[in-house]
């Protein structure tokens, strides 16, 4: 069914294909239909930062960046949404055309600029939401906040959203806002790890609950550059990690139509490079922090390549746009596999 449906979004631009998408996802949420749309996943509970997902498998950031469609999305069978990422302050994002699609590779290359409504509207759309499972929420800094008072941005985020979220993710991985990906790195990563961290213990006295919190890294570093961010990690009592956001690689696309289109590169080419990271963040970690892995899930099996490479938890974006929610269940299930 799914491919009828993608014969037509197809037909439109990406980014009215998208927002379509998330208004159909979003209707057929609140109507409580999503469900009829797709068999029902396997049941597949699992216990990651303290928290009881449904499954394993959730739905990446980016998709539902405001949090307008999130029982939509949960309907759909995701063990867990993650919505945002979201600013400070509203802003539009980059100039259109900032999507692209290349078929030919199942990849997706996207310089959006984290377009958002800005974090008091997605207070609102969490609060008008009924789901009562895993809610990750994504923060990010305004793109006219220099960045060396990037902090104030990630604070000021987590301060409004901490009482309504499972868990929180510090975006510090995006290669369309510029200077964002050097807080992955030195000093910069670990002032902004401790404030985070010491804004956390402040917070959770205040709320009565500790909120987990998750760095989102890229796929583009060194082994001896994810170890030094492991290092960080730990060194501020971080809770999670996700690897990884999109590519500024051209690795395998190089000729295709809209490959040399400036932004992050996602789906099936960042596969290989993401589950790399996730194999050294594993052997670095040891079992320390859990990896939420994400990058190139285009079939079940490759949910089942990242838990194996030492995941617990997976996210996806680029295959539910080529694959539908049908790619939910087959995930579950081939991770389901693995434990037998
Ligand atoms: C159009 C688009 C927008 C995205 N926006 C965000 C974002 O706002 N925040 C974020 O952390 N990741 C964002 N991502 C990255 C995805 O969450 C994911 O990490 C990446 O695409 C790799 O997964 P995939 O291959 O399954 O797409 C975006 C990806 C795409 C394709």
């Amino acid at each position: 069914m799914y491919s009828l449906a993608r014969e037509l979004l197809f037909k439109l631009s990406p980014e009215t294909s998208h927002e379509l998408s998330i208004d159909l996802i979003g209707a057929g949420g609140r109507l409580g239909l999503n469900g009829l749309l797709t068999k029902a996943p396997t049941s597949l509970p699992v216990n990651v930062m303290g928290l009881q997902f449904a499954n394993p498998v959730g739905l990446a950031a980016g998709l539902d960046k405001n949090g307008d469609a999130i029982d939509g999305f949960a309907q759909l069978g995701f063990g867990f949404v993650e919505i945002g990422t979201v600013t400070p302050r509203p802003q539009p994002g980059n100039p259109k055309p900032r999507l692209f699609r290349l078929p030919e590779a199942e990849a997706v290359i996207n310089r959006m600029g984290f377009n958002n409504h800005g974090v008091d509207h997605l207070l609102e759309r969490v609060k008008a939401a009924k789901f009562k499972g895993v809610l990750g929420i994504n923060i990010g800094k305004n793109f006219d906040t220099p960045v060396e008072r990037a902090v104030d941005d990630y604070l000021a985020c987590l301060d409004k959203v901490y009482a309504h979220a499972s868990y929180v993710t510090v975006n510090v991985s995006s290669p369309n806002t510029p200077g964002l990906r050097s807080l992955q790195f030195g000093d910069s990563l670990k002032e902004l790890l401790e404030a985070l961290r010491r804004r956390q213990e402040d917070l959770a006295q205040e709320h009565g609950k500790r909120v987990p919190l998750a760095i989102k890294i890229a796929p583009d570093m060194s082994d001896e550059e994810t170890a030094l961010v492991v290092s960080a990690l730990l060194g501020a009592d971080m809770d999670a990690v996700i690897a990884t956001n999109t590519t500024l690689s051209r690795e395998g696309v190089e000729g295709l139509a809209h490959g040399d289109e400036a932004g992050g590169l996602s789906g099936a080419p960042v596969r290989d490079k993401s589950t790399h990271i996730v194999k050294v963040l594993a052997g670095e970690l040891s079992g320390r922090l859990p990896i939420i892995a994400v990058g190139g899930i285009t079939e079940g099996k490759h949910a089942a390549e990242k838990i194996a490479a030492g995941a617990s938890l997976v996210q996806i974006y680029s295959g539910f746009i080529y694959k539908g929610p049908a790619l939910i269940r087959e995930a579950v299930d081939a991770i389901a596999a693995l434990r037998k």
